[in-house]
């Protein structure tokens, strides 16, 4: 897989893709991510990528001139999957979104700032819109590595245990149950006696058990969710 992410700060993508399973994931090959800096694209001797919005509203609107610039030169050396802008009003992000979008070959994402963008890029450059939550951030940066994180740990290989990626919270709409690790009490404070019986059915039961009064206690929207 490969993303290609467009943004005005690429600082703030670095260190979020730098470390832990993201970074082994690039290392391995599973997954190449290059990061544009969209300033490179831009017009003029002030390499302005913003400009005041036309109407009576205050603030910059990122213009469409850099940015197809830049999706352009992609696009013509590769077929991508999906052009994905990062925007508040977008489609909620969640774990089925993840999934199918860690089957794609190639993604852009281009993050979002200022008031928003020239609104030509998303009627004539973008195919998916996506929100982290609804919440406003200062800019795309942060939703763009999240979205980024939450695929790359799918692809096959991007995490030792392929299993645990299919036991995370929310596959199969079910939260996680329960983790504990030694010493089997600390503080007086004991783990569940079922994981010191060594009875491996009886613990998955019990897990899958706390599973589902977890989700009806926290979550009880995700058990309505096909
Ligand atoms: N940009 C600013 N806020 C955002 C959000 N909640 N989701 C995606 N992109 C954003």
């Amino acid at each position: 897989m490969r993303i290609d992410i467009i943004t005005v700060l690429p600082e703030l993508l670095e260190s979020p893709l730098s470390h832990s399973i993201v970074k082994r994931a690039q290392d391995k090959s599973l997954v190449d991510i290059h990061i544009h800096n969209l300033r490179d694209y831009a017009v003029g001797k002030h390499r302005r990528v913003d400009d005041y919005a036309f109407g009576f509203g205050a603030g910059m609107v990122m213009q469409i001139e850099p940015i197809d610039r830049v999706i352009s030169k992609l696009k013509a050396e590769r077929n991508y999957d999906e052009v994905i802008f990062t925007t508040p009003d977008g489609e909620q992000f969640d774990q089925p979104m993840a999934n199918r979008l860690s089957m794609a070959e190639n993604l852009i994402i281009l993050c979002g700032h200022y008031k928003g963008v020239d609104y030509r890029v998303r009627e004539h450059l973008i195919t998916k819109e996506i929100s982290i939550g609804d919440y406003v951030l200062t800019g795309g940066e942060l939703p763009a590595a999240i979205i980024t994180d939450a695929v790359i740990r799918l692809i096959p290989g991007a995490i030792g245990d392929e299993q645990s990626a299919l036991s995370d919270s929310f596959q199969d709409n079910l939260l996680a149950p329960p983790v504990y690790t030694r010493p089997a009490e600390y503080k007086g404070w004991r783990v569940p006696e079922i994981f010191l019986s060594g009875h491996e059915r009886k613990i998955h039961e019990w897990e899958m058990q706390q599973a589902l009064e977890r989700t009806k206690k926290l979550r009880p929207n995700l058990l309505n969710e096909k």
